[in-house]
């Protein structure tokens, strides 16, 4: 039996759980010194004067950074990297000086010393869609077109179509707030001239071409060391203004290693987060229910030191046949910290849109909500006009009706008491794109005790990456998981790209995949120990002729309290279509955590920015409210069997992000289903039902 496939718990999980793994704080480095970040409280102005003295005097202090004191960078084209070069402030929360001290305690306290005076200007944080300042970025996240368009939409509404869907849907702006904090450990080496950084990060490598041409080194010169990373979210995806800082900072105390640890509710100010996003969805559809028209227009917000633009019309280029479309996007930027990617990007807030919509469709024709996505189904992807690698959505429609036991549910809402609760169910479509990227390397070398040691620089972030690569060199080299020693989490190491669009272990595996091959090719069976050889991701030219979309459907059961007007979700089912799947453990975990996510964000996850001031007030994991155990009952995940052999050498597609896309449409169609209220604005709160429930 292959060992890609077999059912195994992360290899990595000993060494966690007896706290034996170094996150990026517990690295034992020498000479430590602690650097406490001092962020700005305008959200616009200039920094007029700092007055350092007092945290001077503070007992074990080293040095205080800002905009007069700190070294120049070499580059400061980045409206994000570039920080106390000059003394503009852009947003509240900006960096705009750091304490180093030789304990935690005296640089935080230290930092609350330094009077920091302002010049303040009026700010404007306020995103809305109609905001004037809206512009039509270049292109959106993922380098994906602004505007899209076929048939001409206009004419399919003027005609008037038998059924109309038209509305507007919103998500909050949202902090991905991983289990670990941002972290950052930074040496300078003053006499080779190599600044090392123990970092927290989904992608060492990224982290050091990100930074290099900012600190005017080669990226040779930064050695990134982040063998374990306690979550991501997405926010990890690239280095931030932190690691900019660290590195500052080790210029100025040189030998030292200096300990930057993002405190929780810095984490609202300066690592990234979701934009908050409206779609307006207008759907026409003739007298069975088909489409004849789509349009998904979505407005996001940036910064204006930078430009990011999610994605959140995207979904809806590929997702349903139609042969009138129009997507776009708007942009608005406001005195408002730097958005990022967060768990799913662009599909997570547009499907929530989009399969809300079709939940209203199918209200209003009175089609099943199953049957209408099945009747929409298109034969090739309508953006490209491909056919697709494997599109098995109404598979995963069909056997997750049958498992959640969706026959014979009364179509008609607010029907179904049980007690104090309403009771209803919901179902969404999900789907993730494809990414497959051909800029990872790995190596294979024998060792001297009979075992492989497989390296490349790829990130495990609490997935399951390290154990689903340990299985994959396994079979590449055709000896047992136990005589693989997998080396990851190093920029040093052959360069992998990042753990980011649920494209690492598709990526890197077929780099190793390639390694292992070509290691055998030259070395045979009986390899002289050291033989080595390195090889990258191949081109993938099968999936030119093709659109590769992992997809999957979700079935979630809500009650809701009639007299408080709360909403538990007392069962969800979801089953997805990934290609083949490498490790059963950590794919299902991967799939319950992004159904988590996606109750999150129907229900709870909200960061409530205060426009007087430009802060997120809900600014800890005490007010920013997620999931606890509590909250979940009772999550299922299972898959279709199948590989998908244009996808990637091992016919695996991504699986890291689907579980977050069409879960929160899931349960916000869930709820109007139980009380016959349609909210369309997230998260759904017991205030929004109130007035309705009987
Ligand atoms: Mo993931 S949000 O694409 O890092």
């Amino acid at each position: 039996m292959t060992a890609v496939g077999r059912a195994t718990t992360r290899l990595d999980g000993p060494a966690k759980v007896r706290g034996a793994a170094p996150y990026a704080y517990e690295h034992d480095v020498e000479a430590r010194a602690y650097l406490h970040a001092i962020t700005s409280t305008v959200a616009r102005g200039t920094v007029v004067t700092m007055d350092t003295a007092e945290a001077e005097a503070v007992d074990g202090v080293l040095t205080v950074l800002n905009a007069w004191t700190a070294p120049s960078l070499a580059d400061t084209s980045d409206g994000e990297f570039t920080i106390l070069q000059a003394p503009e402030v852009a947003f509240r929360g900006q960096i705009v000086g750091a304490v180093a001290a030789e304990t935690p305690e005296a640089a935080r306290h230290a930092a609350s010393l330094v009077h920091v005076e302002y010049d303040e200007e009026t700010h404007d944080t306020g995103f809305h869609v109609e905001h004037p300042a809206g512009i039509r970025p270049a292109q959106v996240n993922g380098g994906n077109d602004t505007e899209t368009g076929e048939g001409d939409v206009d004419a399919a509404f003027a005609a008037g179509p038998a059924f109309v869907v038209d509305e507007f849907y919103s998500t909050p702006e949202e902090h991905n707030n991983p289990l670990e904090p941002h972290c950052v450990v930074a040496h300078w080496e003053p006499d080779d001239e190599v600044l090392t950084l123990y970092d927290s990060t989904q992608s060492a490598a990224g982290v050091a071409d990100a930074l290099a041409p900012v600190l005017g080194l080669d990226a040779g010169r930064i050695h990134v060391i982040s063998p374990y990373v306690g979550g991501g979210f997405g926010s990890k995806g690239a280095p931030h203004a932190h690691n900019v800082l660290a590195a500052l900072a080790a210029w100025r105390l040189p030998g030292r290693s200096i300990v930057l640890a993002v405190t929780r509710q810095q984490m609202f100010e300066f690592v990234g987060y979701r934009s908050p996003t409206v779609s307006h969805l207008r759907l026409g559809a003739d007298a069975d229910g088909r489409l004849v028209a789509l349009v998904h227009d979505a407005t996001v917000q940036t910064a204006t030191v930078k430009e990011f633009a999610e994605q959140a019309a995207v979904p809806s280029r590929t997702m349903y046949a139609a042969r009138n479309r129009r997507t776009s996007h708007r942009l608005v930027p406001l005195d408002v910290p730097i958005p990022f990617w967060m768990r799913a990007p662009g599909e997570a807030p547009g499907m929530f849109a989009l399969e809300v919509a079709m939940d209203e469709l199918a209200e209003r024709t009175g089609i099943d909500p199953i049957e209408l996505r099945v009747r929409n189904e298109p034969d090739v992807d309508p953006q490209s006009g491909k056919p697709w690698s494997s599109r098995r959505l109404v598979d995963c429609l069909r056997d997750g009706a049958d498992w959640f036991g969706w026959a014979g549910r009364d179509p008609a809402p607010a029907t179904r008491v049980e007690g104090r609760y309403l009771v209803g169910t919901g179902v969404a479509s999900a789907t993730y794109p494809h990414m497959y990227n051909t800029g990872s390397s790995a190596s294979v070398r024998l060792l001297a005790d009979d075992r492989y040691a497989v390296c490349t620089s790829a990130a495990d972030i609490g997935t399951g990456a390290l154990t689903a690569l340990t299985l994959v060199a396994a079979d590449a080299l055709g000896v047992p998981p136990e005589r693989i020693d997998m080396q990851i989490g190093d920029s040093a190491l052959p360069a992998a790209s990042v753990a980011g669009g649920s494209s690492g272990t598709v990526s890197w595996s077929s780099a190793i995949v390639a390694a292992a091959r070509e290691f055998r090719v030259r070395h045979g069976d009986e390899p002289e120990i050291g033989a080595t050889v390195t090889a990258s991701t191949p081109e993938n030219p099968a999936l030119e002729s093709v659109a590769a979309h992992s997809f999957g459907a979700h079935f979630a059961q809500v009650r809701v309290d009639r007299d408080t007007g709360e909403i538990r979700v007392s069962r969800m089912r979801s089953v997805f279509s990934v290609g083949r799947v490498v490790n059963p453990v950590t794919v299902r975990s991967q799939f319950l955590g992004g159904m988590t996510f996606g109750l999150s964000m129907a229900l709870q996850e909200e960061s409530i920015r205060d426009h007087r001031f430009g802060h997120v007030v809900t600014h800890d994991l005490a007010s920013y409210h997620f999931p606890v155990n509590a909250d979940i009952e009772d999550l299922d995940a299972r898959w279709l069997d199948e590989t998908d052999d244009a996808a990637s050498p091992l016919g695996i597609r991504g699986a890291g992000e689907i579980g977050i896309v069409g879960s929160a449409a899931a349960v916000a169609n869930a709820v109007w289903h139980a009380t016959g209220v349609r909210v369309r604005q997230l998260p759904v709160h017991a205030d929004d039902l109130l007035a309705a429930l009987p």
